[in-house]
């Protein structure tokens, strides 16, 4: 059964998408099969491969058979093992109830859970908002990746998270882990990038990831062409971070497989 990773922060421009998209193609070239879900009507994932999401059909969950019309929308990336599924919207506000889940809930467990069999990880990209998306991506997921840049109340979006991630727990997704905390657009020589590190190391020491994900004028550069980072250019120190932030999951993974064994 592939895991699904949520790639989430309620606070906008913190890297969610440039996140996903990165360490799918990290993930793909270390041979995992892997497909990215990309939960955004923005679309940024999807468009980071080229695909015109206006055109794109975002029917998927309008006909008698969601499961089949979600197979049929999951495409090619190009890259080998890598697949692409552009979601516009999830239909329902979380208010909306089937046989006391959430509707939104309901309709990724019928359609991805059956789908991410298939694959070795599943990585969710998260919108900033609509709350309904958010929510029923944390509870089919099975893990969290919270991307964190720097600027005002950057502390309070991650303890905001964090509070969320408890809600689910408890009333849904018990076994919902955080792979991390991970900071992006990362200033080296910059001390309020500095300051904020240190302080989310301070309050969660084991859930930051060693890498940070270095600023770099490529990301833009990239997104402009419609093209990921990591094939606009694998040797950007970003991308390269990507790679990075792939091995230590995986490492983290075999540890905690290795643990279990004894
Ligand atoms: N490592 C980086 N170096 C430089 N710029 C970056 C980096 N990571 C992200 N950015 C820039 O920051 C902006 C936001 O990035 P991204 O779209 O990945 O964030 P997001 O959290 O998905 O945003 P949204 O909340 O709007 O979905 C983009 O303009 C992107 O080019
Ligand atoms: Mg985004």
């Amino acid at each position: 059964m592939g895991k699904i990773i949520a790639i989430t922060n309620r606070r906008g421009k913190v890297g969610k998408s440039t996140t996903a998209v990165n360490l799918a193609i990290a993930f793909a070239l270390s041979g995992k099969k892997t497909l990215l879900a990309d939960l955004d009507s923005a679309g940024a994932c999807a468009r980071a491969f080229g695909f015109n999401t206006r055109k794109t059909n975002n029917n998927i969950f309008n006909g008698s058979k969601p499961e089949i019309s979600f197979k049929k929308a999951i495409s090619k990336t190009g890259i080998k093992k890598l697949d692409l599924i552009y979601i516009k919207r999830l239909p329902y506000l979380d208010e909306y109830k089937v046989g006391g889940i959430t509707a939104n809930e309901h309709i990724l467990k019928s359609t991805l859970k059956p789908v991410a069999a298939g694959y070795d990880y599943v990585i969710m990209d998260c919108p900033p908002y609509h709350a309904g998306t958010i929510n029923a991506s944390l509870i089919v997921a099975d893990s969290v990746i919270i991307p964190v840049a720097t600027g005002n109340f950057s502390t309070a979006a991650v303890r905001s998270v964090l509070a969320q991630i408890d809600e689910i727990r408890k009333n849904y997704n018990p076994e919902l882990m955080i792979e991390g905390i991970l900071m992006t657009n990362y200033e080296f020589n910059n001390e309020s990038s500095f300051n904020l590190k240190k302080e989310l190391f301070n309050e969660y020491p084991k859930l930051i990831f060693i890498t940070s994900i270095p600023k770099s004028p490529n990301v833009a550069k990239a997104f402009e062409e419609n093209k990921p980072l990591m094939i606009y250019n694998p040797e950007d120190r970003a991308a390269k971070a990507y790679i990075k932030v792939a091995d230590e999951l995986f490492e983290r993974k075999s540890l905690f497989n290795s643990k279990r064994k004894n």
